[in-house]
């Protein structure tokens, strides 16, 4: 079973944002997210019980990715889509205001310690964009082992003032059914469920909707030392930075292996310089597609201006 040739599997770098979900489904319902599904159990059995709702999961894990589409594969599951990305990011980005009615997190990793904290995606622009994409009276739901984290979420959604607190408890039993579930109840520890209803819109910053074409620039002549001397080399941007960690040189085509972080949103990506009939193309390479977001599209722009001659 090849992961890519699978239908519930998307790579939304190919479409424009927000997505059309309607037209990925091939039908109009309503959408539900988990965000971080683990082995998919959670995901596979709401969309099994609630068939008149489209669901998205997206993870960071390939190993996840291919054991839940195994699973959506085995019950012959027509509405779950599921992708390999930040699901903070996504959440943002591939979705409409107003346009989700259930968004959940399981046993997400609370990153306990402060020089960790940027990799806990539960956090206040989270919370802002649950504010935005929720739709009137949608929920969000947090299922968890640790105390403080669902208390320091319950604070930090509430402060945004665009949802009423609808559930908070403290359990023994098996809420979610998820392999992290199991195991911490197996040990004897409690779990904990919030859940809150949003009550009012509130408006974040997109990154990569409205223009999505990319600057294709083409130099009539380049600097191939400039090229050369582009490895290693730090180039920062008011929303971030990128760095060109390799050059690749093969038949009249330079390759730029570059690393871009905006926020703490990390994307790896190509550069290509091509040689042609005029010159040379500078453009994002299409084999290992990246989000058009400022830094993708400044880096392209900034290496044209560094290497023209
Ligand atoms: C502790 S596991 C819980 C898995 C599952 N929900 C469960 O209850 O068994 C956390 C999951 O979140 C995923 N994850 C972590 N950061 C993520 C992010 N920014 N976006 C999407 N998934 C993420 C991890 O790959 C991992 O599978």
């Amino acid at each position: 079973m090849l992961v890519e040739s699978l239908l519930y599997f998307i790579k939304p770098q190919q479409y424009s944002t927000p997505l059309d979900w309607d037209r990925i489904f091939q039908r109009q319902a309503k959408l539900a997210v988990e965000i971080g599904f683990g082995n998919g159990e959670f995901l596979v059995s709401l969309a099994r019980e609630k068939p008149e709702y489209n669901f998205v999961g997206f993870e960071t894990s390939i190993t996840s990715l291919v054991k839940i589409q195994r699973k959506i594969y085995d019950h012959s599951l027509k509405n779950i889509r599921v992708a390999l990305v930040d699901g903070q990011f996504a959440l943002r980005e591939f979705f409409k205001d107003g346009s989700i009615e259930r968004v959940y997190t399981n046993f997400p990793c609370p990153w306990p310690k402060k020089s960790h904290q940027e990799k806990r995606f539960t956090n206040r622009d989270f919370a802002k964009t649950l504010g935005a994409v929720l739709s009137y009276e949608g929920t969000y739901q947090l299922v968890t082992d640790v105390e403080w984290y669902v208390r320091n979420m319950k604070d930090i959604l509430l402060e945004t003032g665009c949802f009423d607190l609808l559930q908070f408890d403290e359990s023994s039993k098996t809420i979610v059914g998820t392999r992290y579930e199991r195991r911490w109840l197996s040990e004897g520890r409690k779990t904990y469920i919030l859940i809150v209803k949003k009550k009012n819109q509130i408006n974040v910053e997109r990154w990569t909707w409205g223009e999505d074409s990319m600057p294709n620039i083409h130099l009539n002549s380049i600097d191939e030392q400039k090229v050369s001397r582009l490895s290693g080399t730090i180039f920062r941007h008011p929303r971030g930075v990128f760095v060109v960690r390799n050059v690749y040189f093969r038949e009249g085509e330079y390759l730029l292996r570059v690393v871009s972080n905006e926020e703490n949103f990390q994307q790896r990506y190509f550069i290509s310089i091509e040689k042609d009939k005029e010159g040379w193309l500078i453009k994002l390479d299409p084999d290992a597609p990246a989000y058009r977001t400022p830094v993708v599209k400044f880096s392209v722009k900034k290496v044209a201006e560094v290497v023209s001659s």
